[in-house]
């Protein structure tokens, strides 16, 4: 892979806007059906909470490492070539907040993504458990957009970044297909799953307490919005007929290969003056990457495989890329886990809290 292949440009930092296709679907048939998706909807609303009350957004961040990562994650970390530079007074600081800047500004564009997408699956798909479903989903995905964008902005200190041209492509080629089912395999299935992974890597590696509780419960929406395109991709994709099932299956491998290829921060490292191809191909084989490109299948395998777009074509793709053994991972395990971090940190919190009070109280008294 070359510089030029992965040369993302700046996207225009104009506001974004290109036609989509497809329909508006109304149904008259309220007799809901499908239990598992109600119960599902039920939760997406027994699940709401309010970025600005649940966070502690008063604990102050470490300005040279705001999301308090280990200094293994910079990839150039380690990397004999780059140790003098790295060195220089202040330059893995330098490097380390433009790194984490890229970061945080992707997933804040990336849910302002996911929020256009329910919506448009509110409009686009068939059913009405679906579109009740998707309707919370919504509201999920601009409060994950509120929480990012404070985090940066209120936070970190820092202006978001423009969207990369493999996210924004992404994202585009999700939106603009006229099939309703397309906005759930783009998005449900492959962006929320490569959303999983990031988050997954700063809620289990971050030694900061704010980073962590922000990842930890938009984690714990995001578990149920891929258990949600799950279940209804699973229902509509059994009875595709052939040529149907490659079309999507060809898309699955493509943005697969695209997901894990070309998301290198490239223009970090343009802008940080570092010379980019060097940077790509000597960290090629570094442990973080490496560990990103890891954690990055382990949601989306087993799920597209449960879909059922699981022919010879994706499975060589997977096999290419190491990751097929992923197929067996058990993902209500790993929903379920999310949802225990979340609430567990919920109640350590409250634990905190009620011992503060308790040593206030007693102080009081004396
Ligand atoms: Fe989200
Ligand atoms: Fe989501």
């Amino acid at each position: 892979m070359t510089v030029e292949d992965l040369r993302t440009g700046p996207w225009s930092a104009e506001p974004w806007s290109f036609p989509t296709s497809g329909e508006s679907r109304f149904t008259w048939e309220y007799d809901v059906e499908r239990q598992r998706l109600l119960n599902l909807y039920q939760k997406g609303k027994d699940k709401q909470w309010d970025a600005q009350s649940r966070i502690d957004w008063d604990l102050p961040l470490d300005e040279d490492n705001p999301l308090g990562m280990p200094v293994e994650i910079v990839p150039i970390v380690g990397i004999p070539e780059f140790e003098k530079r790295l060195s220089e007074p202040g330059e893995l600081t330098r490097v380390r907040r433009a790194l984490q800047c890229m970061q945080i500004s992707q997933f804040l564009h990336g849910e302002q993504g996911a929020m256009i997408t329910a919506a448009r699956i509110v409009e686009s798909v068939p059913d009405i458990d679906s579109k009740f479903y998707a309707a919370t989903q919504t509201m999920d995905e601009a409060r994950h957009c509120e929480t990012f964008d404070k985090l940066l902005r209120d936070k970190m200190g820092m202006e978001p970044l423009p969207i990369t041209r493999p996210l924004a492509e992404l994202l585009q080629q999700t939106l603009t297909d006229s099939r309703w089912d397309m906005p759930y395999l783009g998005m449900q299935v492959l962006i929320e799953g490569l959303a999983l992974a990031a988050f997954g890597g700063l809620r289990d590696h971050s030694t900061d307490p704010l980073v962590r509780q922000v990842v930890a419960y938009v984690m714990q929406d995001e578990a149920r919005h891929v258990a949600f395109g799950r279940m209804a991709l699973k229902d509509a994709y059994a009875d595709l007929t052939t040529a149907e099932r490659d079309e999507r299956e060809e898309f699955v491998v493509e943005a697969c290969y695209l997901m894990r290829d070309r998301f290198r921060s490239v223009e970090v490292w343009e802008e940080l003056g570092y010379d980019v191809q060097q940077v790509l191909d000597l960290t090629e084989r570094a442990a973080a990457v490496k560990l990103f490109r890891n954690r990055l299948f382990t949601r989306i395998v087993p799920c597209i495989k449960d879909i059922g777009l699981w022919g010879d074509r994706v499975k060589a793709a997977y096999a290419d890329m190491g990751v097929l053994d992923f197929a067996a991972a058990n993902l209500d395990g790993l929903m379920a886990d999310d949802e225990r971090t979340a609430d567990d940190l919920d109640a350590a919190r409250f634990d905190a809290r009620q011992r503060e009070v308790e040593d206030t109280i007693a102080l009081g008294a004396g």
